[in-house]
């Protein structure tokens, strides 16, 4: 059967205090509806539809490169409702329903769901709770199936004390969502056509609510406030580093690391506090990543240590590199295997040689440097006319004296040398010696101007 998912987003999410439609709040630097649409394709459904209605606009236009249909749910109307504006796009199989702001739901939790419905089957995914307020209660017979679902606010005193939640994630055809949904009436505590009125319903008919619980509760937390929203965030971030390390990273602080993407790691690997992983990075063996780095977006070669305080994205380090304390690695930085890019350093599309040296307080930019150059303190690549970006080429072995200014478009050849303090507008040869500076002048014994003078 073809599996349709519906993912509920049309809330306001009034308790987050934003002018950002809820879904759209970031949870490991995704907005949480992605995390859903991500799972829903792990699912491999035939089609995923997100029903909108508050911040609509804001949120389609957030979602323009995923392969989604939107539904458009004008009013909110009740989660009932909010399927029923679905309806019509979806398939002749399987239908999912999920919530945008129940971000970390588990591929296999519902795909195991899903194994079970058939035309004479549902499933639904509940969770027992220490405090069950505010949500719809399981409400069981004799024989212990589930046959309904009330409302908190619909709830007798007895029914209050039931634990067993809906979490609003639930399975079934679409087959049985085209008979029930028009079916749904409004004449509850909160005026709205809700979902899980359609349990009962299926009861009734003698289809067998199949119920399934999470392996993990935080898999069908939502999210309604900020203190709810980092809740999980923290959460969800532990859990990722206890994977980590269990694979054997070395993380001095598994509560001190954020990754906002995919890490992969090599054996021995050792992170220090406070780094944040952004996008996809890469760790080789032996790489040591120093306290409160930011990499986004990199391939960190083998044994190389990055130092603390370091910025590195859109970079390549070959291996056995050495970075920073404060250095800034900006998009197009490649390392060689052993450079060195030392602090105070900023690099952007630059190719730095094996064994190569920028160590203090650099800009290098739109350059390729050959292998073992030295880059002195204070060197500037001046790429930019205004206009127009230029490269600077720099030869093996070529020595860059302190505080030179490369004028680019301009080469430097190998072994050349570049006398301390020049601004080299023109290309040097290999083996030559550049200067360019103001020729001291040093007068004898000469007297300092004062005051009493
Ligand atoms: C719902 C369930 C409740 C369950 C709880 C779990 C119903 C009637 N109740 O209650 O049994 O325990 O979730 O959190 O289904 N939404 C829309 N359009 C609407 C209304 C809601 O898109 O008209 C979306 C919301 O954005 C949200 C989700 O549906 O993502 C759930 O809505 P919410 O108002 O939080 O439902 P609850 O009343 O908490
Ligand atoms: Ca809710």
């Amino acid at each position: 059967m073809t599996l349709d998912v519906v993912i509920l987003a049309a809330g306001q999410g009034t308790r987050m205090r934003s002018t950002l439609p809820k879904v759209l709040h970031r949870l490991a630097g995704k907005p949480m509806v992605r995390h859903v649409i991500d799972t829903a394709r792990g699912l491999e459904a035939e089609r995923t539809h997100v029903v909108v209605g508050h911040g609509a606009e804001k949120v389609r236009e957030a979602l323009s490169d995923c392969e989604v249909h939107f539904a458009l749910q004008a009013e909110q109307k009740g989660t009932g409702h909010a399927v029923a504006q679905a309806l019509e796009g979806l398939g002749e199989g399987k239908v999912l329903v999920l919530y945008g702001d129940v971000p970390l739901i588990r591929r296999e939790t519902l795909a195991g769901l899903l194994d079970g419905v058939d035309d004479d089957h549902l499933g639904l995914l509940t969770v027992t709770l220490a405090d069950p307020t505010g949500y719809g209660r399981i409400l069981r017979n004799a024989e212990g199936e589930a046959v309904a679902i009330v409302e908190h606010k619909d709830a007798s005193q007895t029914e209050l004390a039931i634990a067993e939640c809906n979490t609003g994630i639930m399975a079934m055809t679409a087959a049985q969502l085209r008979r029930w949904l028009p079916r749904l009436s409004a004449d509850n505590a909160q005026g709205e056509y809700y979902l899980t009125d359609i349990i009962a319903m299926a009861a009734a008919e003698g289809v067998r609510i199949v119920t399934a619980q999470p392996a993990d509760p935080l898999e069908v937390e939502g999210v309604n406030n900020r203190l709810q929203m980092a809740r999980l965030e923290r959460a969800h971030q532990l859990a990722t580093a206890e994977r980590l390390m269990a694979d054997g990273v070395a993380l001095i602080d598994p509560a001190r690391i954020d990754i906002r993407g995919a890490l992969t790691c090599g054996h021995d690997v050792e992170i220090d506090v406070g780094c944040v992983f952004e996008g996809q990075v890469e760790l080789g063996e032996g790489v040591r990543i120093g306290p409160h780095c930011v990499i986004r977006d990199s391939h960190i070669g083998a044994e190389t240590v990055i130092e603390p305080h370091s910025v590195i994205e859109g970079t390549v380090i070959a291996g056995r590199g050495r970075v920073g304390p404060f250095a800034r690695l900006r998009p197009g930085t490649r390392l060689a295997v052993g450079a060195k890019v030392g602090n105070f350093v900023e690099t952007k599309n630059a190719e730095v040689g094996e064994g190569s040296k920028i160590n203090h307080l650099s800009y290098v930019g739109d350059a390729r440097l050959g292998r073992d150059v030295n880059v002195g303190a204070g060197t500037i690549t001046c790429n930019y006319d205004g206009a127009h970006k230029h490269r600077t080429e720099i030869g093996d072995g070529a020595f860059i004296g302190s505080n030179t200014a490369l004028v680019a478009p301009v080469s430097v050849g190998s072994n050349a040398t570049v006398g301390a303090g020049s601004t080299i507008s023109k290309d040097v040869a290999d083996n030559a010696l550049a200067v360019s500076r103001g020729r001291q002048i040093s007068k004898a014994d000469w007297p300092r101007p004062s005051k009493d003078r």
